[in-house]
């Protein structure tokens, strides 16, 4: 066993500092031995000293100093202790006294912490410190307690997803990811060595949206409460008569179009005509301008997710507000079918699902109310009890919502450089020192700070590269200009040369 120093100072049952000679790493993991326990730590800080080179001399004197004692420095070193690795992390209530020796933690005991596959795990990398011990997480506990997944642009976040991702499917498990980028459509997932992705379409089928979602599309502020009031009772006579089975859901808009026709002309309510008429535009604008994301025929979503599937929502090719719409659509049915199947033991959604919202402060803004914020919070709250979670990803999370991050049990984050989203990530969790924040802005791509239930302690790790993951690297503009160039140069050579033969026809 490698020894790295002693403590010193005045140790409490959660901290202790030290002092040590050689290899003392930052987020490297120690043992302890004391109060009859083998107690495992975790380097959070680390500093360098020097016994001979006092800090206030000139630069000309340190330099002859420097020469005379050599390279005499030796670490100081504070350790967070986590605990006895046989005791289910259990933590003595006495300190270790000063003097206590520190280990080097072992491979055995850091394999025992960071454990191996029980069949209900992913292994998404190796420890930083350590590349010879692999890290799993607890499928169970991400898809009850939720994660969110934060990072600078290009810190590793997709492919840390996606690793994820590839775990889960290697367990039958169904997944459904809210793509803002359109890039989990074009990933090469697999499942049992069969593509695993199902690309859900993105049409709605307007009889199922809430009135709510409806006004939304119809463009009806909530303000306008007199065109509120006509487009409410038009949406539910219409829909209630289809579900009577009065007319066919084909005739939806025509009916609809038609009721507020008779409203307009209707003398009861001439001094409400200007608004019904606003209304009826508003219905023949979201027509016009949203017509290719309506069918009548449409099955509801939550029918079309598939067991055992990446099920993928390309969220591309619309905008912020109609995302907002189909976002909060999807999760407020994925939740109805959840609470069905629970509370009546069948029909509904049969199984857990695990959610991926990509662009997550845009969805849920701590700034914005969106219709989404106000699902993904409740599934944060509730989605416990049904089997639903969610995993949260963003590259700015001071604009998360913080209700929704701090209901967010485990994290993954990445580098992050910015000091208000340091701040606001450290709000939202209790088990982030300002330590282990400061490491956060001098990690690499792909390396990330683990924490919350779905490990036993918080971890340094090194994710590895995803298999499924296809392009997602920066397109190089030097060598994309370079290309084309060539490709010019070519087809002017070939017009020449066709045009030397054509002279030599001639
Ligand atoms: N663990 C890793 N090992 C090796 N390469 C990685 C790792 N994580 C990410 N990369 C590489 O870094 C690049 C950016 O990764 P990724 O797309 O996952 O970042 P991101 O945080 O999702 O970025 P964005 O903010 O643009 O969505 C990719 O080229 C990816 O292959
Ligand atoms: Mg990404």
């Amino acid at each position: 066993m490698k020894k790295l120093g002693l403590c010193i100072g005045e140790p409490s049952t959660r901290e202790v500092e030290f002092v040590g000679s050689t290899g003392v790493k930052l987020g490297d993991y120690v043992e302890l031995f004391y109060e009859g326990r083998k107690v495992l730590g975790f380097i959070s800080d680390v500093r360098r000293v020097s016994r001979n080179i006092p800090s206030d001399l000139e630069p000309e004197d340190l330099e002859k100093v420097k020469r005379i004692v050599g390279n005499d420095s030796y670490f100081v070193g504070k350790i967070t202790i986590l605990g006895d690795p046989d005791s289910r992390m259990f933590i003595p209530r006495i300190p270790p006294a000063p003097g206590t020796e520190v280990f080097l933690a072992s491979r055995e005991t850091l394999k025992k912490v960071f454990g191996e596959d029980d069949g209900t795990k992913v292994h998404v990398g190796h420890l930083l410190t350590r590349e010879d011990v692999n890290v799993y997480i607890s499928i169970d506990s991400i898809v009850s307690r939720h994660l969110a997944v934060l990072a600078v642009t290009g810190g590793g976040k997709s492919n840390t997803v996606s690793v994820i991702l590839e775990g889960l499917l290697e367990k039958d498990g169904t997944i459904l990811v809210f793509d803002m980028h359109g890039e989990y459509v074009n990933f090469d997932f697999q499942r049992n060595g069969k593509p695993a992705v199902k690309s859900i379409p993105l049409t709605l089928n307007p009889i199922r949206l809430s009135y709510h979602e409806f006004r939304l599309f119809a463009n009806v502020d909530d303000s306008a409460y007199i065109q509120d009031r006509f487009l409410r009772r038009v949406f539910k006579e219409t829909v209630e008569a289809i579900q009577n089975g009065e007319i066919y859901p084909s005739k939806f808009w025509e009916e609809l179009q038609g009721k507020l026709e008779e409203l307009e002309s209707n003398e009861d309510y001439r001094d409400d005509r200007k608004s019904i008429t606003a209304v009826r535009n508003k219905v023949q604008d979201m027509q016009d301008f949203y017509g290719d994301l309506f069918a009548l025929d449409q099955s509801p979503i939550v029918e079309q997710i598939e067991f055992g599937k990446l099920n993928v929502i390309d969220l591309s090719h619309v905008d912020e507000k109609v995302a907002d719409i189909i976002v909060s659509h999807v999760l407020r049915n994925v939740l109805e079918a959840r609470k069905k199947n629970v509370r009546e033991g069948s029909g509904g959604l049969e199984y857990p699902l695990f959610m991926v919202l990509e662009e997550a402060h845009i969805l849920a803004s701590s700034t914005i109310n969106t219709r989404s914020r106000y699902w993904i919070s409740r599934i944060a709250r509730e989605g416990r009890k049904f089997g639903l979670g969610l995993c949260l990803v963003t590259q700015r999370p001071k604009a998360l919502d913080s209700n929704a991050l701090s209901q967010a049990n485990n994290m993954i984050i990445l580098k992050l450089v910015e000091p208000g989203d340091q701040r606001h990530v450290q709000q939202a969790s209790e088990a982030l020192s300002s330590e282990l924040v400061q490491q956060l802005p001098s990690l690499n791509v792909g390396e990330a700070l683990l924490m919350g239930q779905m490990i036993p302690v918080p971890a340094l790790v090194k994710i590895k590269k995803a298999r499924a993951k296809k392009g997602g690297t920066d397109i190089s503009a030097v060598k994309s200009w370079r290309e084309f160039r060539e490709k010019r140069k070519e087809l002017v050579k070939k017009r020449l040369k066709d045009i030397e033969d054509l002279d030599s026809l001639e």
